[in-house]
Protein backbone atom coordinates (compact mmCIF):
# COMPACT_ATOMS: atom_id res chain seq x y z
CA UNK A 1 0.00 0.00 0.00
CA UNK A 2 1.12 3.58 -0.82
CA UNK A 3 2.58 5.35 1.66
CA UNK A 4 1.42 8.71 0.25
CA UNK A 5 1.91 11.98 2.01
CA UNK A 6 -1.04 14.02 2.81
CA UNK A 7 -0.20 17.58 2.30
CA UNK A 8 -0.85 19.83 5.22
CA UNK A 9 -3.06 23.08 5.93
CA UNK A 10 0.47 24.81 5.89
CA UNK A 11 2.65 25.18 2.37
CA UNK A 12 5.89 23.37 2.06
CA UNK A 13 8.79 25.84 1.30
CA UNK A 14 9.11 23.88 -1.58
CA UNK A 15 6.03 24.25 -3.04
CA UNK A 16 4.59 27.28 -5.48
CA UNK A 17 3.08 29.66 -2.98
CA UNK A 18 -1.07 30.24 -3.43
CA UNK A 19 -0.31 33.96 -4.05
CA UNK A 20 1.96 34.77 -6.54
CA UNK A 21 0.40 38.13 -8.58
CA UNK A 22 2.56 37.36 -12.06
CA UNK A 23 -0.16 34.01 -12.59
CA UNK A 24 -2.60 36.23 -12.20
CA UNK A 25 -5.38 33.44 -11.65
CA UNK A 26 -3.69 33.04 -8.19
CA UNK A 27 -4.75 36.50 -7.13
CA UNK A 28 -8.40 35.42 -7.21
CA UNK A 29 -8.28 31.56 -5.82
CA UNK A 30 -5.67 32.24 -3.12
CA UNK A 31 -6.99 32.34 0.72
CA UNK A 32 -7.02 35.38 2.44
CA UNK A 33 -7.74 33.58 6.02
CA UNK A 34 -5.75 30.89 7.52
CA UNK A 35 -6.66 26.96 6.28
CA UNK A 36 -8.17 24.66 8.45
CA UNK A 37 -7.58 21.05 7.76
CA UNK A 38 -10.77 19.23 8.66
CA UNK A 39 -10.25 15.77 10.30
CA UNK A 40 -10.57 13.03 7.49
CA UNK A 41 -13.82 10.73 8.71
CA UNK A 42 -14.07 7.02 8.30
CA UNK A 43 -15.72 7.89 5.15
CA UNK A 44 -12.92 9.98 3.30
CA UNK A 45 -10.43 6.94 4.59
CA UNK A 46 -12.14 3.74 3.44
CA UNK A 47 -13.47 5.27 0.35
CA UNK A 48 -13.04 3.09 -2.73
CA UNK A 49 -9.98 3.67 -3.89
CA UNK A 50 -7.90 2.27 -7.81
CA UNK A 51 -6.53 -1.27 -7.12
CA UNK A 52 -4.54 -3.23 -9.36
CA UNK A 53 -7.36 -4.83 -10.80
CA UNK A 54 -8.77 -1.43 -12.17
CA UNK A 55 -5.43 -0.47 -14.29
CA UNK A 56 -4.56 -1.87 -17.29
CA UNK A 57 -0.93 -1.56 -18.51
CA UNK A 58 -2.61 -0.24 -21.79
CA UNK A 59 -3.72 2.56 -19.78
CA UNK A 60 0.33 4.12 -19.50
CA UNK A 61 0.47 4.14 -23.31
CA UNK A 62 -1.09 7.17 -24.46
CA UNK A 63 -0.63 6.42 -27.84
CA UNK A 64 -2.75 3.90 -27.69
CA UNK A 65 -6.44 4.34 -27.77
CA UNK A 66 -7.14 5.87 -31.57
CA UNK A 67 -7.56 4.05 -34.38
CA UNK A 68 -3.74 5.51 -35.53
CA UNK A 69 -1.07 6.62 -33.94
CA UNK A 70 -1.08 10.03 -32.96
CA UNK A 71 0.72 12.97 -34.54
CA UNK A 72 4.08 13.82 -32.92
CA UNK A 73 7.19 12.76 -31.11
CA UNK A 74 6.82 9.71 -29.65
CA UNK A 75 8.57 9.81 -26.12
CA UNK A 76 8.57 7.56 -23.11
CA UNK A 77 8.16 9.06 -19.48
CA UNK A 78 9.62 6.80 -16.82
CA UNK A 79 11.21 7.43 -13.17
CA UNK A 80 10.45 6.46 -9.51
CA UNK A 81 8.48 7.61 -6.95
CA UNK A 82 10.19 7.77 -3.74
CA UNK A 83 9.43 9.15 -0.05
CA UNK A 84 12.52 11.57 1.97
CA UNK A 85 14.51 8.69 2.78
CA UNK A 86 14.76 7.38 -0.80
CA UNK A 87 12.56 4.32 0.14
CA UNK A 88 10.10 3.64 -2.92
CA UNK A 89 6.69 4.17 -2.81
CA UNK A 90 4.67 1.00 -4.24
CA UNK A 91 1.74 0.76 -5.68
CA UNK A 92 0.59 3.97 -5.99
CA UNK A 93 -1.59 5.56 -8.55
CA UNK A 94 0.06 7.77 -11.05
CA UNK A 95 -2.23 9.68 -13.58
CA UNK A 96 -1.28 12.42 -16.24
CA UNK A 97 -3.02 14.44 -18.40
CA UNK A 98 -1.40 16.91 -21.45
CA UNK A 99 -2.19 18.58 -24.83
CA UNK A 100 -1.35 17.06 -27.65
CA UNK A 101 1.89 17.75 -29.50
CA UNK A 102 -0.18 20.93 -30.98
CA UNK A 103 -0.45 22.32 -27.79
CA UNK A 104 -4.21 21.26 -27.86
CA UNK A 105 -6.26 19.88 -25.02
CA UNK A 106 -9.27 18.09 -25.72
CA UNK A 107 -11.03 20.31 -23.25
CA UNK A 108 -14.08 22.49 -23.96
CA UNK A 109 -12.50 25.65 -22.33
CA UNK A 110 -9.27 25.35 -24.32
CA UNK A 111 -9.83 27.08 -27.99
CA UNK A 112 -6.49 27.70 -28.95
CA UNK A 113 -6.49 27.76 -32.99
CA UNK A 114 -4.85 24.32 -33.23
CA UNK A 115 -5.58 21.11 -34.41
CA UNK A 116 -7.20 18.09 -31.72
CA UNK A 117 -5.61 14.76 -32.77
CA UNK A 118 -8.61 11.87 -33.44
CA UNK A 119 -5.59 9.69 -31.94
CA UNK A 120 -5.22 11.17 -28.94
CA UNK A 121 -6.84 12.15 -25.58
CA UNK A 122 -4.08 12.99 -24.08
CA UNK A 123 -4.87 10.99 -20.35
CA UNK A 124 -2.96 7.87 -18.99
CA UNK A 125 -2.81 5.97 -15.96
CA UNK A 126 -0.35 3.49 -14.26
CA UNK A 127 0.52 2.02 -11.03
CA UNK A 128 3.96 2.26 -9.36
CA UNK A 129 5.79 -1.08 -8.97
CA UNK A 130 7.64 -2.33 -6.62
CA UNK A 131 10.56 -0.31 -6.30
CA UNK A 132 8.78 2.96 -7.40
CA UNK A 133 8.97 2.69 -10.91
CA UNK A 134 6.36 4.06 -13.24
CA UNK A 135 6.54 4.35 -17.10
CA UNK A 136 4.29 5.83 -19.82
CA UNK A 137 4.62 6.20 -23.49
CA UNK A 138 3.12 9.76 -25.28
CA UNK A 139 4.01 12.48 -27.56
CA UNK A 140 5.69 15.21 -26.79
CA UNK A 141 3.19 17.93 -25.60
CA UNK A 142 3.64 21.51 -27.68
CA UNK A 143 3.73 24.53 -25.74
CA UNK A 144 0.18 26.61 -25.63
CA UNK A 145 -0.75 30.00 -25.08
CA UNK A 146 -2.72 31.28 -22.29
CA UNK A 147 -4.22 34.38 -21.39
CA UNK A 148 -2.13 35.23 -18.13
CA UNK A 149 -0.74 38.37 -20.01
CA UNK A 150 0.64 39.33 -23.50
CA UNK A 151 1.91 36.24 -25.48
CA UNK A 152 2.05 34.15 -22.57
CA UNK A 153 2.88 30.71 -23.49
CA UNK A 154 2.97 27.70 -21.69
CA UNK A 155 6.19 25.37 -21.82
CA UNK A 156 5.90 21.81 -22.68
CA UNK A 157 4.80 20.18 -19.71
CA UNK A 158 2.44 17.28 -18.45
CA UNK A 159 0.37 17.16 -15.26
CA UNK A 160 0.70 14.39 -12.91
CA UNK A 161 -1.05 13.52 -9.86
CA UNK A 162 -0.32 10.97 -7.18
CA UNK A 163 -2.97 9.27 -5.12
CA UNK A 164 -2.20 7.75 -1.51
CA UNK A 165 -4.80 5.39 0.40
CA UNK A 166 -7.88 7.22 -0.45
CA UNK A 167 -9.29 9.61 -2.71
CA UNK A 168 -8.23 12.70 -0.62
CA UNK A 169 -4.70 11.79 -0.70
CA UNK A 170 -3.73 13.75 -3.85
CA UNK A 171 -0.75 15.42 -4.88
CA UNK A 172 -0.71 17.32 -7.77
CA UNK A 173 2.31 18.75 -9.92
CA UNK A 174 3.63 19.04 -13.62
CA UNK A 175 6.50 18.23 -15.48
CA UNK A 176 8.78 20.10 -17.64
CA UNK A 177 11.32 19.44 -20.60
CA UNK A 178 15.29 20.29 -20.27
CA UNK A 179 15.87 23.50 -22.15
CA UNK A 180 13.06 24.58 -22.62
CA UNK A 181 13.10 28.22 -24.48
CA UNK A 182 9.53 29.65 -22.52
CA UNK A 183 10.71 28.73 -18.80
CA UNK A 184 11.22 32.76 -18.42
CA UNK A 185 8.20 33.80 -18.95
CA UNK A 186 6.23 31.69 -17.09
CA UNK A 187 5.10 32.36 -13.82
CA UNK A 188 3.53 28.52 -13.44
CA UNK A 189 6.92 27.44 -13.42
CA UNK A 190 8.47 30.59 -11.68
CA UNK A 191 6.31 30.27 -9.10
CA UNK A 192 8.19 27.27 -7.89
CA UNK A 193 11.02 28.86 -5.42
CA UNK A 194 14.11 28.93 -6.63
CA UNK A 195 16.02 26.07 -5.14
CA UNK A 196 13.25 23.01 -6.05
CA UNK A 197 12.27 25.04 -9.51
CA UNK A 198 15.07 22.32 -11.36
CA UNK A 199 12.86 19.66 -9.86
CA UNK A 200 10.08 19.74 -12.24
CA UNK A 201 12.72 19.35 -15.37
CA UNK A 202 13.16 15.84 -16.77
CA UNK A 203 16.33 14.45 -17.23
CA UNK A 204 16.64 13.38 -21.12
CA UNK A 205 17.31 9.91 -21.16
CA UNK A 206 19.37 7.95 -24.37
CA UNK A 207 19.88 4.69 -22.03
CA UNK A 208 15.97 4.18 -22.11
CA UNK A 209 15.37 5.77 -25.44
CA UNK A 210 14.11 3.00 -27.84
CA UNK A 211 16.34 2.40 -31.42
CA UNK A 212 14.05 3.83 -34.03
CA UNK A 213 11.24 4.10 -31.76
CA UNK A 214 10.98 6.41 -29.00
CA UNK A 215 13.38 9.10 -27.23
CA UNK A 216 12.55 8.82 -23.10
CA UNK A 217 12.78 11.28 -20.53
CA UNK A 218 13.26 10.13 -16.98
CA UNK A 219 11.29 12.00 -13.72
CA UNK A 220 11.77 11.16 -10.39
CA UNK A 221 8.73 12.19 -8.01
CA UNK A 222 9.69 12.62 -4.23
CA UNK A 223 7.07 13.21 -2.02
CA UNK A 224 8.56 15.02 1.19
CA UNK A 225 12.11 16.31 2.60
CA UNK A 226 14.57 18.11 1.53
CA UNK A 227 14.61 16.53 -1.95
CA UNK A 228 10.88 16.74 -2.38
CA UNK A 229 9.24 17.35 -5.31
CA UNK A 230 7.65 20.97 -5.40
CA UNK A 231 3.47 20.20 -5.18
CA UNK A 232 0.87 22.55 -6.56
CA UNK A 233 -1.16 23.89 -4.25
CA UNK A 234 -4.51 22.86 -5.33
CA UNK A 235 -5.84 21.38 -8.52
CA UNK A 236 -7.52 24.59 -10.02
CA UNK A 237 -9.43 22.69 -12.79
CA UNK A 238 -7.90 24.80 -15.65
CA UNK A 239 -6.17 23.49 -18.81
CA UNK A 240 -2.76 25.33 -17.61
FE1 LIG B 1 -1.39 22.21 -18.94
Amino acid sequence: MAELIVPGPVESALDPPYLFPDYRSTTLRSPSRALVMPPAGLTELTGPRFGEGDVRDSDADLTAHGTGEPIGERIIVHGRVTDSEGRPVRNTLLEVWQANSAGRYIHQVDQHPAPLDPNFVGAGRCLSDDDGHYRFVSIKPGPYPWKNHTNAWRPAHIHFSLFGRAFTQRLVTQMYFPGDPLFGQDPIYNAIPDEARDRTISRFSLERSQDNWALAFEWNIVLRGREQTPFETEDDGDVA
